[in-house]
């Protein structure tokens, strides 16, 4: 099955389109360990109430690849999730494929990558790996920090056809051509996951980070288009986690 389907079973049968970003602040490099049992309790209490994992640098360069973080993909695996690595993979093709394969090899199901670095020798051979050993491969389209319009809400000039266009909707029918499994759309900026829904429909989905911590609104997201909500500090530095998770899930259960 592709990952594209493998998510969304999960998320009919959790009756949740939440992606938890375990993400956590710095800690003395000395407790690493105390930070991945931080990690599993966290999934422990939260994973009824999502579809998916993101994994970043937060967790992966303390704990390790093939160590702490594997370990815990396997955990995710066993609570019948997937794991996306946020990697925003960003380099020529040959270093994308290695990189690819080592996230695979640890058992990710899916990697995020972004498409300012192109098809030839850039995002070709991760898409086509990722596609060979059944994985899924999500594309940045518009990020959901302030800064992103200085790169995607650039308007630019099509190489090929000379039209002029927002550098998003370019790399949203770029999605749509490459087959991704996903494209990264800030919940923040509404606008432009409307704009993108457009281009991309139900064949792409759409993944909204930047709800609450960032200010954006998960229905609001939603309603415009999106079809997963990535959440970190909102749940992560809950008191609760749990309850925050399910508070959430259920505000949006309708939409
Ligand atoms: P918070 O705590 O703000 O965490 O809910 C959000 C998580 O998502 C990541 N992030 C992004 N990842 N494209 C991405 O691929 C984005 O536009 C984006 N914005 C935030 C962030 O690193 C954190 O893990």
């Amino acid at each position: 099955m592709q990952f594209k389907e493998k998510i969304q079973g999960i998320a009919t049968t959790n009756r949740s389109r939440l992606v938890l970003a375990l993400d956590f602040p710095y800690q003395n490099t000395l407790n690493r360990q105390e930070l991945a049992l931080k990690a599993e309790k966290v999934l422990e209490e939260v994973y009824p109430f999502i579809c998916a994992v993101k994994i970043n640098n937060h967790l992966l360069l303390p704990l390790g690849l093939f160590d702490g973080v594997r370990q815990l993909i396997d955990r995710i695996h066993q609570k019948g999730l997937v794991v996306i690595m946020d990697a925003k993979v960003n380099d020529i093709g040959n270093t994308n494929q290695v990189i690819s394969e080592y996230y695979y090899a640890a058992g990710f199901d899916a990697i995020i990558a972004n498409p300012f670095i192109g098809w030839e020798d850039g995002l070709k051979p991760i898409i086509e790996v990722s596609h060979r050993m059944n994985r899924g491969v999500i594309l940045l389209t518009y990020m959901s920090h302030k800064g992103a319009i200085e790169g995607y809400g650039q308007t630019v000039i099509d190489p090929v056809t000379g039209e002029k266009v927002p550098q998003y909707l370019s790399f949203a029918r770029k999605a749509l051509k490459w087959g991704v499994d996903g494209a990264v759309v800030g919940a923040t900026v509404p606008d432009k996951i409307k704009a993108i829904y457009k281009v991309l429909g139900v064949d792409v989905p759409i993944y909204s980070p930047g709800v609450g911590a960032q200010g954006g609104s998960a229905e609001v997201a939603l309603k415009a288009g999106s079809s997963y909500l990535i959440v970190g500090r909102e749940i992560v530095s809950a008191e609760s986690p749990a309850q925050a998770a399910s508070k959430l899930r259920d505000s949006v259960r309708e939409f």
